[in-house]
């Protein structure tokens, strides 16, 4: 038998009813928040992850999914959905559009990981991202609205960790600091940050091997030596959070696995997953619509692992699903007017199944149960030739004779007053 692929995951009947909610809920607050959704392609021109994500990062050098296509060319899996909402807002010329401006996105991406629960090398997230605005304030809004979207979905024992890389300057500063200081540690630095200590010293911040930790409390922060702007960005964004009463840490060692960033960046983690802590993450990339061949545009955005938010989603959040009619029809001429009041039905909304290879009553009522039927309509051509048909109630096993013209009112109303979902979510 052919099994699917390590690291890829059927997401089965059962476990849509959470997706839908999780999707249903991501849909509904970024559109509060004023964003539109985008879809974008899943391969793009692997030039695009390694001059936007970065050469060195490892997403880049160890993860992507790439290969050529028929015409030779490089082509990638997409790792990550902010290079391709880039590209499409170049492309497309999104920012003569102002409500093109702030833009969402829900899908699949790729990355060739060592699969653990939690992560997969076919992942969904929800992405935003925000272009053109400057003002701190816009941090705080696309931080206000990952914190809302796992607030909504009560995923517990959320923790939002802040920092800031300040801008190019600053951060060549930085690296300096950090090199001068780490040069006396060399030796005792785990074999991975020796050598970032030549590709990417920063990411030695984020190391979590207990010697390098331990060497990095008396390392220089990088907010002790912020120019005036950075500083009061980054203060503006701590003042907004504040107001907005949604709790933070400042995590000085917070630097992420992506070159775009700069300034704010944040995470957000629960202890409830286990080691896969991190749900959601983003930050500022101020640089990285002129580098890919645009004019200098700010731009912020964040993106949420829904695999990992499916994992802790309350079961109670799960609306419970409106109630199925089952359809019992015989003879000639009940299976056509059978197959005629299904479309009716199903046209208004409702959920109606049937078997059509059922031959008997005892059959089609067995099928019922199983399907957990609230009601079913039992059909045949003497009912037909009377224009009537028989609804059965499910649990009571009460029957009643109703005209077939007034079978969807009626249907209706019983749900209705059973108190029912009637909406199909
Ligand atoms: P990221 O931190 O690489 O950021 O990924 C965001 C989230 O995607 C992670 O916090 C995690 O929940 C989820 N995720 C990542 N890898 C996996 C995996 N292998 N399996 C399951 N979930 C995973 C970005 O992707 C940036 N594009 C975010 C962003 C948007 N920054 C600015 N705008």
């Amino acid at each position: 038998m052919i099994r699917c692929i390590k690291g890829f995951k059927d997401i089965l009947p059962e476990d849509l009813p959470s997706w839908r909610v999780i999707k249903k809920t991501a849909h509904k607050l970024a559109q509060c928040y004023g964003y539109s959704e985008v879809m974008i392609p899943l391969l793009e021109y692997t030039d695009l992850f390694t001059r936007s994500i970065g050469g060195g990062t490892d997403i880049v050098e160890k993860e992507m999914y790439t290969f050529q296509d028929k015409d030779g060319s490089l082509i990638t899996l997409r790792p990550e959905g902010t290079a391709g909402v880039v590209r499409s807002f170049l492309e497309h010329r999104l920012f003569n559009i102002p409500k093109n401006k702030k833009l969402y996105y829900i899908g699949p991406m790729f990355r060739h990981e060592r699969p653990q629960a939690g992560r997969l090398r076919q992942f969904h997230q929800f992405g935003v991202e925000a272009f053109d605005i400057t003002d701190s304030l816009i941090d705080v809004e696309v931080i206000a609205l990952l914190w809302n979207f796992f607030s909504f979905l009560e995923i517990p024992q959320l923790t939002l960790e802040i920092n800031t890389l300040g801008t190019q300057g600053d951060r060549k500063r930085y690296i300096q600091q950090l090199k001068d200081f780490l040069v006396p540690h060399l030796q005792h630095l785990c074999e991975n940050c020796r050598r970032r200590y030549q590709t990417n010293p920063l990411r030695i911040l984020d190391c979590k091997v207990p010697t390098c930790r331990l060497i990095l409390q008396h390392s220089p922060h990088l907010c002790d030596d912020l120019s005036p702007l950075s500083r009061e960005h980054f203060q503006g964004v701590l003042e907004g959070l504040t107001t907005l009463n949604i709790p933070f840490t400042h995590n000085h060692y917070l630097v992420r696995g992506l070159d775009y960033y700069t300034r704010t960046t944040f995470e957000v983690t629960t202890p409830a997953l286990g080691a896969q802590s991190t749900l959601g993450a983003g930050g500022r990339y101020d640089g990285l619509i002129e580098s890919l061949g645009g004019q200098p545009t700010p731009a912020i955005g964040f993106a949420v692992g829904l695999e990992r938010v499916a994992l802790l989603l309350p079961p109670s959040l799960i609306p419970p699903s409106a109630p199925l009619i089952f359809m019992a029809a015989f003879g000639n001429q009940g299976r056509q007017a059978g197959i005629k009041i299904i479309d009716e039905l199903r046209k208004k909304g409702l959920i109606v199944e049937t078997d059509y290879q059922a031959s008997t009553l005892r059959g089609h009522l067995k099928k019922a149960d199983r399907l957990s039927a609230l009601i079913t309509i039992i059909l045949g051509d003497n009912e037909v030739q009377k224009g009537s048909l028989i609804l059965r109630d499910m649990q009571t096993k009460e029957q009643k004779e109703i005209l077939i013209s007034q079978v969807s009112d009626i249907l209706m109303s019983r749900i209705q007053k059973l108190s029912l979902p009637t909406e199909i979510y």
